[in-house]
């Protein structure tokens, strides 16, 4: 039998005994790549999960409420209705919100900005970041702040995930009819209440879901124990229930300083 030259046969014996390690450090590089990957899914279900879906829902179910399906920009025009003046009183809103002159205000699920425009001239010094997912929403947004000369406005695309907003930045979060269709409502909250300075507020304007009389479709109503519930889970402070609308609840909330 052939035997291998001295030379090779010490590197033969070396690399026999690394094997092992070899062996050891590959399969840790492969539990950490699984890991990796499916920590992302991983932290999804353990916050959501799957139903079969409703006729105006998504499917996913987050602290017992599913998601409603969102608005698309081709009913845009809905949001401009002229009704919505006296079936919304979106001016007995504005004024509950009571703005000082220098606020930074993130309007989000902003749709084409009927309340950001509404809500910029009461915030001179200040502005309003109008947070959307649909660029469509964000474009007819800007062709009327260019129409109507308002400067203070800034329209930001978001993710279904995140409000895209810059950390420790905003005095006021205002979601109105919005909220309930956030695909990821924790993670949005959660980059909601990053953006917000400490002792910063949230401001949520949704249908009353107690109310059968209000003729919105269920998942686009929301109750206050669940929109309460829903703000506790990200560490957001109550801080009253307003119920000045006709229709919707006003809650307020605050990032405890
Ligand atoms: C029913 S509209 C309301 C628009 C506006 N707030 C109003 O009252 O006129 C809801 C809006 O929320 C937006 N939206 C849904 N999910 C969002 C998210 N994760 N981040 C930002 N906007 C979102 C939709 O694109 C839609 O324009």
């Amino acid at each position: 039998m052939t035997r291998p030259a001295p030379r090779f046969s010490r590197q033969l014996q070396a690399s026999a005994a690394l094997a092992p390690v070899l062996r050891c450090l590959a399969l840790v590089a492969l539990l950490w790549g699984v890991t990796a990957c499916a920590t992302p899914a991983l932290q999804l279900s353990a916050n959501y999960q799957s139903v079969s879906p409703s006729p105006d829902g998504i499917g996913r179910v987050y602290l017992g409420r599913e998601i409603a399906q969102t608005m698309g920009h081709e009913g845009a025009g809905w949001l401009d209705r002229p009704s919505r003046v006296l079936q919304e009183r979106p001016q007995a809103a504005i004024a509950a919100l009571d703005l000082a002159p220098t606020d930074v205000v993130a309007d989000i699920g902003a749709g084409t900005g009927y309340f950001a425009r509404r809500i910029a001239p009461l915030v001179p010094q200040g502005r309003v970041l109008a947070v959307d997912i649909q660029p469509e929403m964000l474009a007819m947004l800007q062709a009327e702040l260019e129409a109507q000369g308002i400067e203070n406005v800034e329209p930001v695309l978001g993710q279904p995930d995140s409000p895209n907003l810059p950390s420790n930045a905003i005095n006021l979060a205002l979601m109105v009819d919005a909220y309930h269709e956030f695909a990821y409502p924790r993670e949005m909250m959660q980059g909601v209440v990053a953006a917000l300075k400490p002792g910063g507020r949230v401001v949520l304007a949704e249908y009353r879901a107690e109310n059968p009389l209000v003729m919105i479709k269920r998942l686009h109503k929301m109750s206050v124990a669940q929109v309460r519930r829903e703000m506790a889970a990200v560490g957001l402070a109550w801080i009253k229930t307003d119920d000045r609308l006709p229709e919707q609840h006003l809650l307020f909330f605050e990032k405890r300083a």
